[in-house]
């Protein structure tokens, strides 16, 4: 997704989808319609996709151009993201529908929207974290680059703001989250330094000085490698803000769940967090339930899931070049062997903060 600031601000929500459409590239846009495609192409009624991530509403609009017949739900739990997709895609009519939600209640969107007298859907996709909207929008305090209020909620109706959690967590909390959810290894000299500007009673007010207390935290020798140093502590705020990780575990499950038999689900994640919990959903999927000296698989406990990914796929030469938003992508894909009411796709009790520092490396 190629992001240049939002200037001069339009002033009708036409104008911003024109404007939003002309800036945002999908990513892998073709490589996600591809994978999907067998399952709305060969669906036995009217095909239906959940878009979980609408955001501005790009792989929607691919794919409603793609397939003449596919209707497309798209959910997001940022009303300016709904208001912004539902501007752009007005023009296909019925074929489109918007809901706020959190992509956890993905099983209900299903039963309400379905086809095909099962409650399920053809397809999912998911295309996790931020999007360039959110990014831009100085006021919501995504990014570290210009000063704003610490508010980083994706759904600013509800919920603390990052700086509602600077102010009154734990010294202890804040590290957990800062190594948890940014993997930051100077998260107690970090820490450290919030609480003494807490203290001494002018705490950190804006992500500028947020991002400049971290710099000033972190030893002078890695303040030149990996980017920004503040980075990874905007991206465990961000995480800890939107229970990101919590909601994603309930998620996937569900998003299985709501797939017909033949249905297909589009994983994109952005950092290794997210997709250890896609991997770790799918693998359960394509693994018979069954110990591993039993000779035979009984009926009804083999795999619920093929993959249709080795490993994740990550975006090559053209969609680097075409696309600089790409280059953390992780792409996994699965198709649904049978039912879910033979074989439900089981939510996992929630990793502790040790097993999510644990095996970092996917693939
Ligand atoms: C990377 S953007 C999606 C971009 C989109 N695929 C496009 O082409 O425009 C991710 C979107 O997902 C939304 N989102 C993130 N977490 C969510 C959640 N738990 N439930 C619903 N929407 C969520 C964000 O608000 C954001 O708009």
């Amino acid at each position: 997704m190629s992001h240049a600031p939002l200037t001069n601000r339009p002033e009708s929500d036409d104008d911003v989808a024109a404007q939003a459409a002309a800036r945002h590239t999908p990513v892998l846009l073709r490589r996600c319609l591809d994978l999907l495609a067998p399952a709305i192409e060969e669906a036995p009624a009217e095909p239906v996709m959940i878009d979980c991530t609408l955001g501005m509403g790009g792989h929607t609009e691919g794919a409603l151009r793609r397939f003449p017949r596919l209707r497309v739900i798209g959910i997001d739990r940022d009303s300016q993201a709904i208001a912004l997709a539902s501007a752009r895609l007005a023009p296909f009519g019925d074929r489109f529908t918007a809901v706020r939600a959190t992509y956890d209640e993905v099983e209900a969107v299903a039963h309400r929207f379905s086809q095909d007298g099962e409650g399920t859907v053809d397809a999912v996709l998911m295309d996790l974290g931020v999007s360039s909207l959110q990014l831009d929008d100085v006021e919501r305090g995504f990014s570290y680059a210009r000063p704003a209020p610490l508010d980083m909620r994706m759904d600013q109706s509800q919920g603390m703001t990052a700086q509602e959690l600077l102010d009154g967590a734990e010294p202890g909390e804040l590290v957990r989250i800062l190594r948890a959810y940014g993997e930051e290894r100077f998260a107690p000299r970090i820490v450290e330094a919030i609480v003494r500007r807490r203290s001494a009673g002018h705490p950190v007010s804006s992500t500028q000085e947020l991002a400049e207390l971290v710099r000033q935290a972190v030893p002078a020798a890695t303040r030149r490698t990996g980017g920004h140093p503040a980075k990874r502590t905007f991206q465990a705020l961000r995480i800890a803000v939107n229970a990101e990780l919590d909601v994603l575990e309930r998620a996937v499950p569900r998003a299985l769940n709501s797939l017909r038999v033949g249905g297909r689900l589009v994983v994109e994640s952005y950092q290794s967090l997210e997709d250890r919990i896609v991997k770790q959903a799918i693998a359960a999927g394509t693994r018979a339930s069954v110990p591993d000296d039993l000779p035979f698989v009984p009926e009804g406990a083999g795999a619920y899931l093929q993959a249709l990914t080795h490993g994740a796929e990550r975006a090559d030469e053209a969609e680097l070049a075409a696309n600089p938003r790409s280059a953390p992508v992780r792409l996994r894909a699965a198709v649904r062997l049978r039912p879910a009411d033979q074989a439900p796709a089981a939510e996992p009790k929630p990793l502790t903060t040790t097993r999510r520092r644990q095996g970092r490396k996917t693939r």
